[in-house]
Order: structure tokens, then sequence, then C-alpha cells
């Protein structure tokens, strides 16, 4: 074995080279191995397991499984953990440590000696980190997600988290459902180990890495708890056995074709709106660009076909009983390069075969028959937007697509918090309502874009309103809500001088955000804007604050970015 591969790959330099790989053998023999396993290629296994991370809960089993798989097929396993990133369990917000978490991946793939590596990951942010970190890190690498989770019951319906999450918790702000009823419905949101049910954001990325062609084929969809979702693990640790052998690396998997693929699918699957911002820096990892402009091209010739919550009535479970993600490649093979190559090493043609055999139609619609003629999310720009915004019209009222409305504007996050649910705040449904402050820069780019409607009006049966900020929403959540205005509040973007009282233009149609104030009087209100915040003092907060992009280049950190040549 060279020291190019295997345990002697990147030697740690004691100034001996022969003393560095006898060193490597006396430790890892203490763990039992049998000595002529230590020659096999080295699998990497990248974990996330957390007790903050209940949709991984599962990966000790998965794992097992991959490790089962990597063995069968001659390779060496080697697990190591990394950061993980449970949403909901991060202050502020897991987004802004996507990014810790892929230089975390990154820095462990180069730095440790193993040919390949297998990803496992699963909630929102850390598909994304661990193919940044290993794109970054050039070496050969395939995903496995946790799978989503199973549906649970209440009063006989069906319930998932977590679209049907904010659907009572609307309803409870609105005084329709009480406090006991709301704490039963709690307890049967989330029933199993896995990742949302509905096509929320780790739906969508496990669909947008399949079709990228980073995950095996048939691989997105199936539960966390389904035996289906094992053989996958097992079959992914064999496949990177392979996939060390020919050497296959991110860059020749991942081109702009692929990722051409993957924004159709997203559209395809109504997916949410975070995976443009995770897409766009998973390619910029690799110098791939992401256009604004040919998102809305795509947009306009790419039909919805499944049938998902939050657009839809149905659930991950049911798209994988329905084919999974093949049967939807199957429907819209017209519209892809079925050349693009993926992890496998073979094209995304060849893996599509003959199709996907039986299919319900109630969640996988065909081509001739889609749910919606066109994709559901458009970019759009306005003098309010320089840089871009995004909605997701799937998810939202047509009835609300052409407003023009009165702003009533909330200046932070903590002023929303303090201020919506005021009795004596002045609102109207026509109004929009705009939140300032809450951009990558501002504050970590939360899922704080789904405003809370007023508690005066959701008390009246208000259930939508046109909302602008320049955060993020998680993709569970549905309404006319535009999101990731760029550039954000935070650095001077036009969104800061917004006033209560301003003239907002929202046209879909025309995708246009415009704020309806002169120049004169916007030149004034910039001259008076405060001194940005300098943000943390230190650690990884400060590196964030000083280096984060904005949401069109996919909030990833300049420096980790192919630079261009000197
Ligand atoms: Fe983990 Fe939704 S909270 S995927």
């Amino acid at each position: 074995m060279s020291d190019e591969t295997g345990l002697y790959r990147g030697l740690t330099n004691y100034g001996d080279r022969e003393f560095s790989r006898y060193l490597r053998r006396t430790f890892l023999h203490s763990t039992g191995r049998a000595p002529e396993s230590l020659e096999r290629p080295v699998i990497g296994i990248a974990t996330s397991e957390s007790d903050f991370n209940p949709c991984h809960r599962a990966q000790p089993e998965l794992v097992a499984s991959v490790v089962r798989g990597v063995t069968a097929a001659g390779g060496l396993p080697m697990r190591f953990p990394t950061v993980s990133l449970g949403e909901g369990f991060l202050n502020p917000t897991a987004m802004m440590f996507r990014n810790l978490m892929a230089m975390d991946v990154e820095e462990m793939v180069r730095a440790q000696p193993m040919d390949a590596v297998v990803l496992v990951g699963g909630c929102d942010k850390t598909v994304p980190a661990q193919l940044m970190g290993a794109f970054s890190a050039g070496r050969p690498a395939v995903q496995l997600v946790a799978g989503p989770m199973s549906t649970g019951r209440y009063h006989g319906e069906r319930l998932g988290a977590c679209t049907d999450c904010r659907r009572f918790w609307a309803d409870f702000r609105g005084g329709a459902v009480g406090a006991a009823e709301i704490a039963e419905v709690e307890r049967n949101l989330a029933t199993t180990a896995g990742t949302c049910a509905v096509m929320g954001t780790a739906s969508t990325m496990a669909c947008v890495v399949e079709a990228l062609g980073m995950a095996l084929p048939g691989s997105a969809t199936a539960p966390a708890v389904h035996a289906d979702r094992l053989r996958i693990a097992e079959a992914t640790g064999a496949a990177a056995v392979e996939i060390a052998a020919a050497g296959r690396t991110p860059d020749q998997v991942v081109t702009a074709a692929s990722v051409r693929n993957a924004l159709r699918v997203l559209l395809a699957i109504g997916g949410s709106t975070n995976a443009l911002v995770h897409l766009t820096a998973m390619a910029g990892r690799l110098g791939i660009g992401v256009d604004p402009d040919e998102l809305n091209a795509l947009s306009e010739t790419t039909p919805v076909l499944v049938e998902l919550k939050p657009t839809g009535a149905h659930y991950m479970e049911d798209l994988h009983a329905s084919g999974g993600l093949p049967a939807v490649l199957h429907e819209l093979r017209d519209l892809l390069d079925l050349s693009a190559p993926t992890v496998t090493g073979a094209t995304l043609g060849e893996t599509l075969g003959g199709g996907p055999g039986w299919v319900d139609r109630a969640v996988v619609r065909t081509a001739a028959e889609p749910s919606r003629a066109k994709g559901g999310l458009v970019w759009l720009r306005g003098s309010l937007a320089p840089g871009g915004a995004l909605i997701k019209r799937s998810a939202a009222d047509p009835a609300l697509f052409e407003t023009t409305g009165r702003a009533v504007v909330f200046r932070s996050l903590a002023d929303l918090a303090a201020r919506v649910d005021d009795p004596d705040l002045d609102v109207e449904p026509s109004d929009v309502l705009v939140l300032q402050n809450a951009g990558p820069r501002g504050a970590g780019m939360p899922e704080a874009g789904y405003l809370p409607i007023p508690a005066k009006l959701a008390r009246k049966g208000v259930r939508d309103m046109v909302r602008i900020s320049d955060a993020r929403m998680s993709g569970t959540a549905y309404g006319t809500i535009v999101l990731h205005i760029t550039p954000e509040a935070a650095i001077g973007g036009p969104l800061a001088l917004v006033r209560t009282g301003d003239r907002i233009r929202l046209s879909v149609s025309e995708a246009r955000l415009d704020l309806l104030v002169d120049d004169a009087e916007l030149a004034r209100r910039r001259a008076e804007l405060p001194a940005p915040d300098p943000g943390p003092a230190t650690g990884y907060g400060r590196l964030f604050h000083e280096h984060v992009m904005g949401a069109d280049r996919g909030c990833d950190l300049d420096f980790c970015v192919p630079q261009a040549p000197l």
C-alpha cells in the first residue's frame, strides 16, 4: 500500500515516515481488528448523532448498516463524529452553524486517512453542511440521509411534523384550538425517529441530493424506521468502496447539468425555499453558479408533480410507497439532462432504467396531468430587492400575488415579538408585514420569515397576509411570504429604509418587489441609518459576521469558496 491511499494517506508528520506508519498500526491494533484489515481501503463514515438532534436518533442502527456494507465489500469502515445541527435546538438559528459544520466535515475528511466518505445526515442543515465540506475536501463521497419520520395519529387524523404543527398553532393563536388540545397535538406530531414527515427542507434536500447524483438512486424517501432505510444504508456502504476504488470525486459527479437537474426537481416536488440557498452554497464550493434568472425560466417550464404537504395533502412515507424520487424523475425525464453523471458511475438516464413500476397518482402526478403547470419558486427583483428575493408561489395565496399594500414594519425579531400581538397594533389584512434585520449578517438568517398573523387579525379568521423579510422560512410553512431579500437590511439594503405607512408592490406575474417611495426620501432615510452592528467580538460568531455572504451566494463564508486565480 502506498502512502497515498488507505490508512497511510496523509501521514502525521514526526519526521520519520516509517514511524508514522508503525504508530498508526499500533493504535488501530488496540481496536482488535484483524491485522490484514488495516490494509483495506478506508471508508470514513461521518456521523452526526446527538441527543440535541432527535431527527438523527436512529443513526446508530443506520451507521451499523453502513459498516456492514463497507465490510462486506472489502473496505475498512471508520466512523467519526462531527458537529450535529438539530433544527430548533440552536440559538440564534441552526443556519448560522451550517458553515461551521461544513468546515468541520471538510477538515476532518481532508485530515484523516480515508479513501472515501459516507456522509450520514438528515436534519435540515446537516446534509448541505456535509456536502459543502466534502466538496471542498475533494475526496470521493456519498450521502446517506436519515429518512423521514412516519406519521402520527390524532383523533383519527394523520399528523406529521411540521406543516401540521403550524396549522394547529395558527388555530391555537386564533382561538379555534384550546390549551388542552394543543398539548395533546404536541405529543402526536413527531412520533418516530427521522426528519420532518412532509416536503420540508430535510425532505427537499434529500430529493435534491439524489437528483444531483450524490446519493444512491431511490435513497431519498425511505422512512427512517423502514427496513428499506437499512438496506439503503448497507448498499451505500458497499457503494463507497467502489467509489473509492474508482477515485470518483464530487467534481466528477456534480456538474452544471446535474445542478440544473436538481433545480428542476426542487421545482417539481414543490420543495423548500431553503434548498435554493443550500444548493447555491453546495454548487458554489465547486465553482458552479446558480443563476436566479435561470431558476425563473426553469420554474415557468417545470410542472409540480408531487402532492406532499405543505402544498399537497400527503407525506414522505406516501411518496416512498409511490415509487420515491425515481417516479418523479421518470415523469420529468424529458426536462432533465439524462447524461448527467451520478456517484455510482452510471448516468442519470441509466439509473432511471425502464421506469418506477406502480405509482400512486394521487401522490406523484404525471407530467401530462400535473398538480400545477408551473414550478413553485419565483425569484423576484425590484427596488426593494436589487439582489433578489424569493417567493414560494405554490405555498402562497394566488389572491395576494398582485398586491400593493401599506407597510407595517418590525425593526427586528425582538420588535416583532414585542408588538405583533399588541391589541393596539395598527394593522389591517390588506397591509404588508415587513421584518428587517433578520438576514445572515443581521441575525444569522433564522426561519422567521413566516411572520405570525397579528393576534387581533388571527382571531378574526385572517390566515394569510403578504409578509416580507430578509429571513428564511421553514420548508414546512406556507403563506404569501417573500424571503431572502438581498442585500439584507443589516448591511444597508433598501429593506432597511422601509417605514410603516410606505406602499409596497408585489407582482408575482412580473417577478417584482418594489418600494414605492421616491429617491430623495430614500436618500434622506439612508443618511439617518445607524452605524452597522459590529457583531460578536470573538469566536465563530465573529468569523461568521465578518465573512458571511448574502442569500444570493448561499450564505457561505467568502473564504470557503474557490478564489479566482490572482
Ligand atoms: Fe429535523 Fe425538521 S426538525 S428535519
